[in-house]
């Protein structure tokens, strides 16, 4: 068994957008595995945008406290496990946790864990992405909230993104139009190309307000929002009657250094007798696998498409989560850290 673990901390707290020089690669003795205890072997860090919130100071909720300074960043693994003294986890299994950016954790299995179906329809990573949180947080919004009808158009923010894409591409599957909304030419030629959406639109360039009135000519009849500020404030302005927006995130608001205005023209949801809603994944586990075995059947039909962006090794993923903030990703953001055949 290995006894140096290779960590990535946290050196400083992100002021705005978080920098590379934000994350410190460390190595620290790896402690024996005790009673009640498992070794996991990370393979993939997940790189989620939400855990931006939990690295400033007095950030901590109900869901997580804030982290720590000089401590291991905390964030979602998928990992083996490769060592056990703990009676409900046997060695070989694959499993899901909320640890750190770390090349093993030793822990009692009291973190968030999920184990990875046996045998596994779908490759490894995919398992952190489309059949992931990220992929669940499509699922459940566009349909529990959104709920898309046939020839209705769907609008999503982030569209490149993790979730994003997947709410697009379910969009379509559930027989509506699909526009996106991404911050480059390139992601909006790939999102049409590539993924099937109808449009897209580049919320960097100048005309927002009409772009978006001309790739919804009937109006947004369902929002799926990961960004709110300014953008959903657009949007609200574009929407049909009866529109439903799903709140996943907002993304605009993890690095601002002053609260951010809201929306000032909510009224036209009064108006335009709208709906809009949050929602938070991880609440709903209980359906997690009806779920996924939904998406997996989409995936395997070739209607559902998995898009990740892969860097490789321990001292590239604080860039990598840094890449989610400056849009560099196209799909799902993991870092791999060893070679597991796939
Ligand atoms: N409700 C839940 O339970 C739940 C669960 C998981 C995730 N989420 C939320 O889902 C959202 C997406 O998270 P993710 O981890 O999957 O990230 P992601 O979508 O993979 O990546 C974020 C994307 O957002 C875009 N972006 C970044 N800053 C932006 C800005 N200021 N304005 C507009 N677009 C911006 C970037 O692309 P561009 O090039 O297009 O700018 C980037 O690629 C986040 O808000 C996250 O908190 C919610």
């Amino acid at each position: 068994m290995p006894t140096i673990n290779r960590q990535v901390v946290l050196a400083r707290r992100p002021n705005g957008y978080p920098v590379p020089g934000d994350f410190r690669l460390e190595e620290a003795p790896l402690p024996a595995v005790g009673p009640g205890q498992f070794l996991l072997e990370n393979h993939y860090v997940s790189l989620d945008a939400g855990f931006r919130n939990w690295m400033n100071e007095g950030s901590g909720d109900e869901v997580l406290p804030a982290m720590a300074l000089d401590a291991p960043v905390m964030g979602l693994t998928l990992g083996r496990v490769a060592e056990s003294r703990h009676p409900d986890y046997v060695v070989g299994e694959w499993l899901m946790a909320r640890l750190c950016w770390e090349e093993y954790s030793v822990t009692d299995g009291g973190d968030f864990i999920s184990r990875l179906p046996e045998p596994r329809d779908c490759p490894l990573s995919y398992y952190l992405g489309v059949l992931g949180d990220t992929g669940l947080s499509a699922y459940f919004g566009l349909l529990d909230i959104g709920r898309p009808a046939p020839g209705e158009t769907v609008l999503v923010s982030a569209a490149a993104g993790a979730v994003g894409n997947v709410a697009g591409q379910l969009a379509k599957i559930h027989g509506a139009r699909a526009v996106g909304i991404a911050g480059s030419p390139e992601k909006c030629v790939r999102l049409v190309d590539e993924l099937g959406f109808d449009a897209a639109v580049n919320y960097r360039e100048e005309g927002l307000q009409g772009a978006i009135a001309a790739a919804c000519p009937d109006g947004v009849h369902v929002y799926f929002d990961s960004v709110g500020g300014p953008l959903l404030e657009t949007v609200v302005d574009n929407l049909a009657v009866g529109a439903r927006i799903a709140l996943c995130g907002a993304i605009t608001a993890y690095n601002a250094t002053e609260p951010l205005p809201g929306p000032s023209n909510l009224f036209q949801l009064t108006a335009r007798q709208a709906l809009m809603q949050g929602f938070m994944t991880h609440l709903q586990e209980h359906r997690y696998p009806e779920a996924r075995a939904a998406l997996t059947g989409w995936l395997q039909s070739g209607e559902l498409k998995n898009v990740e962006y892969r860097l490789h090794g321990m001292e590239r993923v604080g860039e990598a989560f840094c890449d989610l903030f400056a849009g560099n990703n196209f799909g799902k953001t993991v870092v791999q850290l060893r070679d597991d055949g796939e």
